[in-house]
């Protein structure tokens, strides 16, 4: 196969959703379908955030055992589908946000009874921030659930998102019929039954009679005018305003049922975006370019203390990728070989010889490696888009074992490379701040540090509301916002301004004193 057809095949996208509204099971009733597996009930990796929060070494062994399941590489009418998994548990959400910057397109699953709820909304900001294609599959469509018409209002308003139905239910919950495919025209009876794939029937239009007899007289008829008001509100659906991130198309059914997941993946592989052009800072990057190119978006450090190893995943952003090939690795100005890339086919991770654009390798790590570090066959290119957020939670971090100083500064900056974290310097008194989206991430970096760099560390605490980047044209206005507010002043890991703010109050007051600085929550501006 040739490079182009080998790279226009790869669908490398995301599944994402609150917890709980079947992500898991909708991810592994599409690797049933890919043959990927062959019983339901085998991904487990999501189970994690069921486990009590404070046991958070639980939480890892299972995220150690989940790195096979980071990313499920499977074939499907002749794509290669690349699905990459985000941790469920919320503390670990920057983790999510980064893989996110890695797939080209994502399917949001929403519950039919909940609606939008948090992590979605959090997780849609970023997909619209980097104009990410989404679908949306509402599942538990067998449970009583919102009426569809108000679920779809609320999908456009909570999500900013334009919604184009695709496959409309036919009733939910006890009385749930099965879904007319409005993108093939044709209706999948519901069958509750866990393990089998349903059997569609084709109609030649909606007004057939056969309708009738499928699903009753007063069933059809409600789904006959419901598909007018479909019609007369909603436009065609248009695959380039999908695919520029402005419209996503509605599914309906329910995973744990396998029904209208096939539906589901159907249409993802015929519209869904192959690899996208990628910015760095020097050009833009087209993915059928020969030569390789790829950026590191994640780092899984293995917890197990006899094996403590590293794997650091790569998204193949153009080219082909070879075993034992030499790489620029544009940071450290050095060439590279890699004698043992592992990729991700179902659940099994394989050394492979070659990689396409679109597709997620990984390689061994000992250090080398940090969150966003570009691979190249030679050229110097900078991939631009892994930001960091604003963290929600800060700590001091302090020595509390002075013989070992150095261990801990370099355990910290190891850390911090494999963005567990954010380190913030004050530049008034010189303190480290560390910054975190959850409360678990301070017991990772105080169990590592002792662990691994035999480094101890204590917390202090510290009231921060916000970190913001901040910059400005205006350089006399800069320093003179810097001056006033040198106690709240920090710089981050590479170098750049960082006002922290002791509470809202405070950060609007900056924004309306300094109209010429902008304040941003996300490291990429
Ligand atoms: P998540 O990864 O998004 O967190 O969700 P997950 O797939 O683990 O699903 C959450 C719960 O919802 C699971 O039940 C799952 O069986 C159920 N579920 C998923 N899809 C459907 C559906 O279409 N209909 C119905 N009725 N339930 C669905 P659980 O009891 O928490 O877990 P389990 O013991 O069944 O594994």
């Amino acid at each position: 196969m040739s490079l182009q057809t080998e790279i226009n095949r790869r669908r490398t996208f995301a599944v994402i959703a609150h917890p709980d509204a079947g992500k898991t099971t909708l991810t592994e009733k599409l690797l049933l379908f890919g043959g990927a597996i062959h019983i339901a009930g085998a991904v487990k990796s999501n189970k994690i955030r069921k486990t009590a929060t404070s046991d958070w070494m639980e939480i890892e062994k299972q995220r150690g055992i989940s790195v096979a399941t980071s990313v499920m590489g499977f074939e499907y009418k002749n794509y290669k589908i690349n699905i990459l998994d985000t941790p469920g548990h919320q503390d670990f959400a920057e983790d999510t946000y980064r893989t996110l910057t890695a797939v080209d397109s994502v399917i949001i699953v929403v519950d039919t009874a909940k609606g939008v709820e948090t992590q979605t909304r959090k997780l849609m900001e970023v997909c619209r921030m980097r104009k990410t294609p989404v679908m949306i599959f509402v599942n538990k469509m067998d449970r009583e659930g919102k009426e569809p018409f108000e679920l779809l209002d609320e999908l456009e308003k909570e999500l900013g998102i334009n919604v184009r139905p695709l496959s409309w239910p036919i009733n939910q919950g006890f009385s749930f019929k099965g879904v007319y495919n409005i993108y093939k025209d044709n209706v999948e009876l519901y069958t509750p039954n866990k393990q089998t794939i349903s059997e569609s029937i084709q109609l030649s239009d909606i007004n057939n009679q056969e309708l009738n007899k499928l699903v009753g007289d007063t069933d059809a008829e409600k789904l006959r005018e419901d598909l007018e008001l479909i019609n007369g509100v909603y436009s065609e659906f248009d695959t380039e305003q999908y695919l520029a991130g402005d419209l996503a198309p509605v599914f309906f059914g329910s995973a744990l049922n396998t029904f209208g997941v096939r539906e589901l993946l159907d249409c993802f592989v015929e519209i869904a975006p192959s690899p996208r052009n990628t910015e760095t800072l020097e050009r833009e990057i087209d993915p059928h370019e020969e030569n390789f190119s790829g950026f590191i978006f994640k780092i899984h450090a293995n917890m197990d203390p006899n094996h403590r190893s590293c794997i650091a995943f790569v998204k193949i952003c153009s080219g082909k990728f070879e075993r034992n090939v030499n790489y620029r690795h544009v940071r450290h100005g050095k060439m590279m070989r890699f004698s043992s890339p592992t990729a991700f086919m179902a659940q099994k991770k394989e050394t492979v010889d070659d990689a396409y654009a679109g597709d997620i390798i990984g390689l061994p790590d000992t250090g080398t490696f940090k969150i966003g570090d570009t691979l190249t066959s030679g050229e110097i290119l900078h991939f631009k888009g892994l930001p960091s957020f604003s963290p929600e939670m800060f700590k001091y971090i302090e020595n509390a074992d002075p013989m070992k100083t150095k261990q801990l500064e370099k355990g910290i900056n190891q850390l911090m490379d494999e963005g567990v974290a954010q380190l913030f310097v004050n530049q008034f008194n010189n303190r480290k701040i560390i910054g975190t989206v959850g409360q678990l991430q301070f017991e990772v970096i105080q169990y590592r540090l002792l662990h691994e760099y035999g480094a101890q560390c204590k917390w202090e605490p510290i009231n921060l509301y916000k970190a913001c980047w901040i910059e400005s044209n205006n350089h006399t206005e800069l320093e003179n916002f810097k001056k006033r507010k040198a106690q709240f002043m920090a710089v981050d890991k590479e170098g750049r301004d960082v006002f922290l703010a002791d509470s809202n109050y405070v950060m609007q007051m900056a924004q309306n004193d300094f109209k010429n600085i902008k304040f941003h929550f996300t490291s990429e501006f």
